[in-house]
């Protein structure tokens, strides 16, 4: 990879133009829209909406210039191309992108999750392939369309038989809805991952006060840039329990390169931009690129030099200055 800024996968990145503007952007790699074998997880997409809503809670419009702080709410499913059509044109990327173009598989049916890997990476003969075990939908999908996983014998299970189908990197992406991230990670690693993708989005629900109904009608993933400090203090309690040898791409909350450089600093060693690329554009990546350059450069540091820097310089509350009246300074006057 020419940089750590790789272009996450979204709805964005289904169709081949999208996924080539991201790397023409300046993206380090580019992660494809998800697939799997089971058609019910690709219909999915047709129940899919999209919207944005800024700090009051009100919906601005898809213009792609929202305003800073906005948050994304979205349903989504997996590809519609069809997965031979998804393997053709993910090989095609492949082959004609100087920087790598990534696989991603949502499982449906674990029993059939190792065949698939293995054909998806023989047919596209990627460099590396991304499974995200962690997609927030994956409670609301018809049963066996899209697996959530938060045990970590069944990581362990499902990581070690994909892996041990593969020869290329297998990066594994999981959840953040779990007390569990830096566990699910280490029994990823433990079952052969070569670098774990977190944390993915929250789900959430937005009642409208006009119609007192749920904005959009449903539980929804709910992304933006406060998801930030939440990825970053995951990203940090990682590093700690799997050490700072092993691989960790940050996603959830990065908006700029300023915030790839923040999620680097909490232990990632590349991070993940979706949302902020799907509502903003492809020249977000370009941005995001040159400013972590820009920031980097002014530090006289390389990329690799800050990742983790913040995490291992994480303290402990008692670690801190003791002062009894502390807290007196932060109330209100009465
Ligand atoms: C509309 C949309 C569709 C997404 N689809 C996928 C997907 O198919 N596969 C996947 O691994 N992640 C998917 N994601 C998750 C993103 O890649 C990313 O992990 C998440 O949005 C958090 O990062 P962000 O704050 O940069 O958006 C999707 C995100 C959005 C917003």
């Amino acid at each position: 990879m020419a940089n750590p800024v790789i272009a996450g996968s979204g709805e964005h990145m289904i169709e081949a133009s999208g996924v080539s503007a991201a790397i023409a952007a300046g993206a380090g790699a580019a992660v494809v829209k998800s697939a799997n074998e089971n058609p019910a997880a690709a219909r999915q997409l047709g129940h899919t909406d999209y919207a944005m809503f800024d700090s009051s809670w009100r919906q601005v419009p898809w213009d792609g210039n929202p305003p800073a702080g906005t948050s994304l709410f979205n349903r989504s499913g997996l590809q519609p191309l069809g997965l031979e059509k998804w393997i053709e044109q993910t090989a095609d990327l492949v082959a004609v992108n100087d920087q790598p173009v990534i696989p991603s598989v949502i499982p449906g049916d674990l029993a059939l999750l190792s065949g698939l890997a293995r054909r998806v990476v023989a047919d596209t003969r990627c460099t590396a392939f991304e499974l995200n075990i962690g997609a927030p939908h994956g409670a609301e999908a018809v049963a066996g369309a899209l697996s959530l996983e938060r045990d970590e014998q069944r990581i362990a299970a499902i990581v070690a038989d994909v892996r041990s189908v593969l020869e290329v990197p297998l990066w594994v992406k999981i959840t953040g809805q779990s007390d569990g991230v830096p566990q699910m990670a280490a029994a990823a690693f433990g079952a052969g991952a070569d670098a774990v993708t977190l944390i993915t989005r929250h789900m959430a629900m937005l009642p409208d006060l006009n119609t007192q109904a749920p904005a959009m009608g449903t539980v929804v993933a709910y992304g933006g840039g406060w998801a930030l400090p939440i990825t970053c203090r995951w990203l940090a309690l990682t590093r700690h329990l799997v050490g700072p040898e092993k691989t960790l791409i940050g996603t959830h909350g990065a908006r700029t390169g300023s915030d790839v450089a923040r999620m680097m600093l909490a232990g990632a060693s590349a991070v993940q931009m979706t949302s902020a690329v799907f509502t903003n554009g492809y020249g977000v990546l370009t941005d995001a690129v040159e400013d972590l350059a820009a920031y980097l450069g002014s530090r006289g540091e390389t990329a690799s030099d800050i990742v983790g820097r913040a995490a291992d310089r994480l303290t402990g509350y008692t670690d801190q200055a003791f002062d009894a009246d502390a807290w007196r300074r932060f109330v209100p006057e009465v």
